[in-house]
């Protein structure tokens, strides 16, 4: 099974912990905000993260599927935040939230799913822990983005550690933990969670520079146009590319432009890959132990 199946096998045992939700939600106009925020759905990337994590421990995926529907509804929530903060249009090639019912209604959606989040890790109290951990850092992490707080690559880091990170690393320990885990494989595979969030984080840049709109399901050049500290952007910067020239470009031209800072963006991306590696070296080998690994492998050459 490649990872593109395997994704899509642990998307369907993530839908079926959804429905449980549809929870009876006043008014109307904001269930279907949050309906339509639960009906979009996307790659699917954190559940296969749980599931994979609770098997490297010898659980079974089953097993972790309320974790991961909990780590999924957290992302969506985070998503609809963003996408209000970036004034993005586009999500999973669909208009956003708050472009359909505006700022204060998809504010309002974003509570919603982590409540709807919550109530579910609620099964295990255990989980509740990892998910404040990444929702805290998540808010952080998106703080430091309107502060100019990233000048460089070790402050990017840190903050694609809160910005994205933080959540590959809940998902890890909460299937992990539903997994019966021992402290020590917990905390490795937080760890590999850690690093490879880290290394979505920066393709996911990558991507904003060289993707086209209609392949990604999200607008492109958002980075730039928004002044976000991208790493891809922040290399050329300090190289001594102006941000007036990367926007006099269209896709292509800016592609051209920064193809070193974008080569230097993804040899990060690998390293962090490396260092997530080392962190499960230790777990006895077995199948979702590989698939760990191949999973981080889709994750820093993904084209969406
Ligand atoms: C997008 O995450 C937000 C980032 C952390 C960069 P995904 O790329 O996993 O979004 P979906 O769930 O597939 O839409
Ligand atoms: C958002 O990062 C990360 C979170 C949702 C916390 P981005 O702003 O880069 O995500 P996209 O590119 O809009 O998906
Ligand atoms: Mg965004
Ligand atoms: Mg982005």
């Amino acid at each position: 099974m490649d990872i593109e199946q395997l994704l899509a096998q642990r998307a369907k045992l993530v839908d079926a912990e959804m429905p449980n939700l549809l929870v009876d939600i006043k008014p109307p106009e904001l269930a279907a905000a949050v309906s339509y925020a639960i009906a979009s759905k996307g790659k699917r990337i954190r559940p296969a993260l749980v599931t994979l994590a609770c098997e490297a421990v010898g659980g079974k995926a089953e097993d972790a599927c309320f974790a991961a529907a909990s780590i999924e509804l957290i992302h969506s929530s985070s998503l609809v935040l963003d996408d209000v903060i970036d004034k993005s249009e586009k999500r999973r090639g669909r208009r956003t939230i708050h472009t359909l019912w505006g700022n204060d209604m998809a504010l309002l959606t974003v509570q919603i799913l982590a409540a709807l989040s919550l109530k579910i890790a609620a099964r295990d109290p255990r989980l509740i822990h990892a998910i404040a951990d990444s929702l805290f850092y998540m808010g952080e992490g998106e703080a430091m983005e309107l502060v100019d707080f990233a000048k460089d690559t070790k402050g990017y880091l840190e903050l694609a550690f809160r910005k994205t990170g933080s959540l590959f690393s809940s998902a890890a320990e909460v299937g992990a933990v539903v997994g019966g885990g021992d402290e020590t494989q917990v905390k490795n595979l937080m760890e590999f969670g850690h690093h490879i969030g880290i290394a979505f984080q920066i393709r996911d840049d990558i991507l904003d520079c060289i993707s086209r709109e209609e392949d990604i399901g999200k607008p492109v050049k958002k980075d730039l146009f928004m002044g976000r500290p991208s790493i891809v952007l922040l290399d050329a910067i300090n190289s001594g590319i102006s941000i007036e020239r990367m926007m006099k470009c269209n896709n292509g031209e800016l592609m051209h432009l920064v193809s070193d800072s974008i080569d230097y963006a993804q040899e990060v991306a690998g390293k962090e890959f490396g260092l997530a590696k080392g962190h499960i070296e230790e777990l006895d080998e077995s199948p979702a132990k590989r698939k760990l690994k191949e999973l981080g492998a889709y994750i820093i050459n993904r084209s969406k």
